[in-house]
């Protein structure tokens, strides 16, 4: 499976995903390409150090759509079959996410449906809630909205502050991107309404 990896900008969830591709994991998974919206992202760079194709397709005041399509195009090039949103911070269009039907999947930094929208974790902790969490789910034409591969929870602390508990919620994002896409690319499961389950 050739993943198309999305990001603008530290790329965390990204390196979380290339290093277990370097250890063997994630087998018959391969990077091939980085993308990033934005040139100056720590994703990009972080790609480039590995050695992988990184390529900054900036919007330059192009509509969504147009946009999009230069970025449809560079991953259909690469030979793109699964699209990993890993901290890419633009909405897609509908014609992206037609083009890619169930193959984008995006990693949200709450227990959806809970919190969707930006600073989901500042969200949280104002809250008050006891658990958060993360959600990796497909991509549809709704935000933070498609079906659920895959979610991990964590406690919240008193002694928490809004830091320290993103902090454990992103050392779980980078464990559940990878457990989902080994889900999605198992070719193990199915979705089925708004569940993803085994293949009965
Ligand atoms: C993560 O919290 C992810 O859940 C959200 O954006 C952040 C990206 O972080 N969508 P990173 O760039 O992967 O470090």
């Amino acid at each position: 499976t050739r993943l198309g990896i999305l990001l603008s900008g530290r790329g965390s969830n990204f390196v979380a995903i290339a290093d277990r591709i370097a250890r063997g994991e994630l087998r018959g998974c391969e990077i091939a390409v980085v993308i990033s919206n934005k040139a100056e992202a720590g994703g990009l760079a972080a790609a480039r150090e590995r050695g992988l194709t990184a390529l900054a397709i900036e919007a330059n005041g192009r509509k969504r759509a147009e946009h999009d399509a230069a970025i449809i195009a560079a991953l259909r090039e690469h030979g793109v079959d699964l699209v990993i949103l890993a901290g890419y911070m633009r909405l897609l269009s509908p014609g992206f996410v037609q083009a890619f039907p169930q193959r984008i999947l995006n990693i949200h930094p709450s227990l959806l449906p809970a919190f969707p929208g930006l600073e989901a974790q500042e969200q949280a902790f104002a809250y008050g809630v006891k658990v958060a969490g993360c959600t990796v789910h497909f991509v549809d034409e709704e935000l933070d909205h498609g079906v659920i591969v895959t979610q991990r929870v964590v406690p919240v602390l008193d002694a928490d502050d809004e830091a320290t508990l993103s902090r454990r919620i992103l050392a779980e994002e980078h464990e559940a991107y990878s457990e989902a896409i080994a889900k999605v690319v198992s070719g193990e499961y199915e979705v089925a309404g708004r569940r993803y389950i085994r293949k009965g």
